[in-house]
């Protein structure tokens, strides 16, 4: 209890310096935390959880990252750069291209005790020992590979990358939640460079399964919103709207 306390003013006074972004750490909300905030920061850490946690930035490249595979360095360490944005590892979009590892995906752990989803976590292969992923973090985690994933080719086409979802009605959740930050068209913050820029559109129709995961979770570290406690369908179709944005 006094260990929660102290983190919980260490949070206050963080923010006093740091501002609302702060609220993005570990810390648990006030009044306990939601199942659905637990699987959605959970989701988050699935990609750069360095970021989540303000932990510094892995250095080396993943020791069970295969030898073949063309990256190297911290993106190595993100869950989504072995098993995907799709969560089926070489049975999905990373079957081919830059990111092929080779390695399986996590959708068979859907609804698997949270426990040997940790031991898993914890284990030689992956070795996120506790002085990497705190008990926190790792807990989040599995909640995230048992409850958070969903099977995403019931959403989108596979062949096409289009979602299946009703576009007219994700404009309205697009235009009063997306748009206070990345404006009307999705092009406020440019993701790319500008010689190859990315908008919302682009990662929408080019990586759509990236950009639901987004959608439900959040970017990590930025004080994205995550809108994983709406209904999936709401969700789809904010991304069958995105993918009529502009993509340059
Ligand atoms: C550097 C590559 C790499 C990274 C990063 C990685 N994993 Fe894995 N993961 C593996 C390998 C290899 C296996 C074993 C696959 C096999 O048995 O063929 C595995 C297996 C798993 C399994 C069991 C899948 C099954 O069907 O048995 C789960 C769950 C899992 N990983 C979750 C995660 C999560 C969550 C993260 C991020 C915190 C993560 N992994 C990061 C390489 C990685
Ligand atoms: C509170 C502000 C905010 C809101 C609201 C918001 N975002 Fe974001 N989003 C961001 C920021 C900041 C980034 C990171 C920008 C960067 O890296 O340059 C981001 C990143 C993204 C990315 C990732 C791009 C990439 O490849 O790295 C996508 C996709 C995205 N947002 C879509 C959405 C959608 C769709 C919505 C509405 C459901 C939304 N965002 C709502 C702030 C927001």
């Amino acid at each position: 209890m006094r260990h929660l306390l102290s983190i919980a003013s260490a949070a206050f006074t963080a923010a006093l310096f740091f501002g609302p972004a702060f609220g993005q750490g570990l810390v648990e909300p006030p009044g306990g935390a939601s199942s659905v905030w637990d699987t959605t920061r959970g989701g988050e850490l699935y990609d750069e959880w360095w970021a989540v946690i303000e932990a510094p930035e892995p250095t080396d490249t993943h020791p069970a990252y295969p030898a073949e595979g063309k990256k190297s360095g911290a993106t190595t360490w993100r869950c989504k750069e072995c098993h995907g944005w799709d969560y089926r590892g070489k049975e999905g979009a990373y079957g081919s291209g830059s990111h092929y590892t080779g390695i399986r995906g996590i959708e068979r752990m859907h609804g698997a005790p949270v426990n040997n989803i940790i031991r898993i976590l914890r284990d030689d292969t992956h070795r996120f020992t506790p002085d990497i992923l705190s008990d926190q973090a790792v807990q989040k985690l599995a909640l995230f590979v048992t409850q958070g994933q969903i099977d995403t080719d019931l959403y989108i086409d596979r062949g096409t990358k289009l979602a299946r979802g009703d576009a007219a009605n994700g404009a309205r959740y697009f235009q009063t939640v997306c748009a206070v930050c990345h404006g009307y068209d999705g092009k406020n913050f440019n993701f790319g460079s500008d010689a190859e820029p990315e908008y919302v559109g682009t990662v929408a129709s080019e990586n759509p399964w990236e950009a639901l995961h987004k959608i439900r979770f959040g970017q990590p570290g930025v004080g994205m919103v995550a809108l994983g406690a709406l209904d999936i369908e709401t969700l789809i179709d904010i991304l069958t709207y995105a993918q009529h944005l502009p993509t340059e």
